[in-house]
């Protein structure tokens, strides 16, 4: 439930109809699907089930995240809950936030398309912004621009947008635009100053032409002297160079399947299983555990764990955090000891340390030694913690375990959280999930 009075006694008027989106891909129910070959037929299924109601009192909103009748109540939901996620954030932390966009349609709601306010006219007294600004339909819903300015407002900085480039994007069946191949992934950080280890990121520097003059690698060059005439930064310890913001890779995949009848987990999906054939000849894996063949269980909207690979090395301390107050231990950086050979005309401002789009600066490599970034003095560490709100089938927690940190996940669906559990602890040996009290297993 969302917004509203929380002292009213809700009267829910009639559900809605599921937005019908052209390639609703954000998060939620309907985002899982995306890129499926069995989309069409797993939306079908989620359609009927209406995307929420509004109560008539007080205009509160009864639906899943994700299933919202417009892109903005969807942007002011998703920021609610990156408010609680600030809450519990260190004000040295950081976010990332995947945002896909979407396309609108509205005339689904049977009214003015150009509006698309029909069905939500009863919504008067909700503390939602109501309309349907913009959006007509086939328009892209700009969610990932929404988002930022909307988590802006709201206190956050945003520091990136990372484009996630997809190798095995969804063919489309769109005539008049191209095909959509990327999704956003939105960098945030609480505060100006924050915890980030470029070091644990940083990618190989290849091999680029710029312009006519061919670069070499950083172990060909005969560094400072090859540098000259090139605006290109310098890269800092010839290893490798600082993170781009374009990460290239597939969508996840996970074979792990889930009986919801037994709960038991078959990491390795159905390969070897007996099969069933239904009455239309189709056939089913049997479940070797309970026999059954029609309680099957997948997450079909799994990050690849490249992808929180990236965001946990960066935003957390691979050595840990301060065992007392919490704070995250930094690389120690060392100075390459690479001297600005230059002649002092040609370094900007006559100072052998300034940068400019022609001058480089004394490299700053990391090492793999730490320090504490507080007083406290105890030099006993934890390791770092990673949230996700949004846990899914658990790839944020395979891979920060296998990270060395530790990881609370949320998630919605409780069959999720208990295959995401299985899938964890099948993942990571030696790992134990926990479930807090009271918590549906
Ligand atoms: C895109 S999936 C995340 C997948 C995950 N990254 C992975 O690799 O498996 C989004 C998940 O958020 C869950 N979800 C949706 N609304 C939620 C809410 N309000 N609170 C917690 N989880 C929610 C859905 O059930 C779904 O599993
Ligand atoms: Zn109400
Ligand atoms: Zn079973
Ligand atoms: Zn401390």
């Amino acid at each position: 439930m969302w917004g509203g009075d929380s002292d009213c006694q809700h009267v829910w008027g009639d559900e809605m109809p599921r937005v019908g989106n052209e390639n609703r891909n954000g998060l939620g129910s309907n985002s899982e699907f995306a890129g499926r070959a069995d989309k069409a037929k797993i939306n079908k299924a989620a359609n009927s089930t209406g995307s929420g109601q509004f109560c008539q009192s007080c205009g509160a909103w009864l639906g899943e995240l994700g299933a919202e009748p417009t892109p903005q109540m969807y942007v002011e939901h998703i920021v609610i809950v990156m408010r609680e996620v600030k809450r519990v954030l260190r004000d040295d932390g950081v976010a990332f936030l995947n945002a896909a966009d979407s396309y609108a349609n509205p005339g689904h709601y049977k009214g003015n398309p150009g509006s698309g306010r029909a069905s939500v006219a009863k919504s008067e007294t909700m503390n939602y912004s109501k309309a349907w600004v913009g959006a007509k339909p086939k328009d892209m819903c700009l969610i990932p621009e929404r988002l930022k300015i909307a988590l802006q407002d709201d206190g956050w900085w945003i520091r990136n947008t990372v484009v996630w480039q997809k190798t095995n994007c969804m063919p489309s069946s769109a005539g008049d635009r191209f095909t959509n191949t990327w999704e956003s992934i939105i960098f945030l950080a609480k505060s100006q100053r924050y915890y980030f280890d470029w070091f644990a990121v940083k990618e190989s520097s290849t091999e680029r032409k710029l312009g006519r003059k061919k670069r070499k690698m950083p172990e060909e060059r005969d560094r400072p002297k090859d540098h000259l005439g090139s605006s290109v930064p310098y890269e800092p310890d010839g290893t490798g160079r600082r993170r781009r913001d374009v990460w290239t890779f597939s969508t996840g995949k996970h074979s792990g399947r889930f009986c919801l009848s037994c709960r038991d987990y078959f990491p390795k999906g159905f390969r070897g299983m007996e099969r069933h054939t239904d009455e239309q000849g189709k056939e089913h894996p049997i479940c070797p555990t309970c026999g059954r063949w029609d309680t099957w269980m997948a997450h079909y909207a799994v990050f690849p764990p490249d992808l929180p690979a990236i965001a946990i090395r960066a935003g957390t301390s691979e050595h840990g955090a301060c065992v007392k107050c919490g704070s995250p231990w930094e690389r120690i950086a060392q100075k390459t000891g690479v001297k600005n050979s230059r002649k002092p005309a040609h370094v900007p401002g006559n100072s052998p340390t300034k940068t400019s789009s022609t001058g480089w600066r004394h490299a700053v490599p990391g090492t793999d030694e730490w320090k504490p970034t507080c007083k406290c003095g105890c030099g006993a560490v934890a390791p770092s913690i990673v949230l996700d709100p949004f846990g899914g089938s658990g790839t944020t927690g395979v891979v920060s375990a296998q990270l060395g940190r530790s990881s609370i996940l949320i998630e919605l669906n409780p069959d999720y959280a208990e295959m995401g559990k299985c899938r964890i602890e099948h993942e990571v040996s030696g790992c134990k999930v926990l479930f807090p009290k009271g918590a549906k297993r």
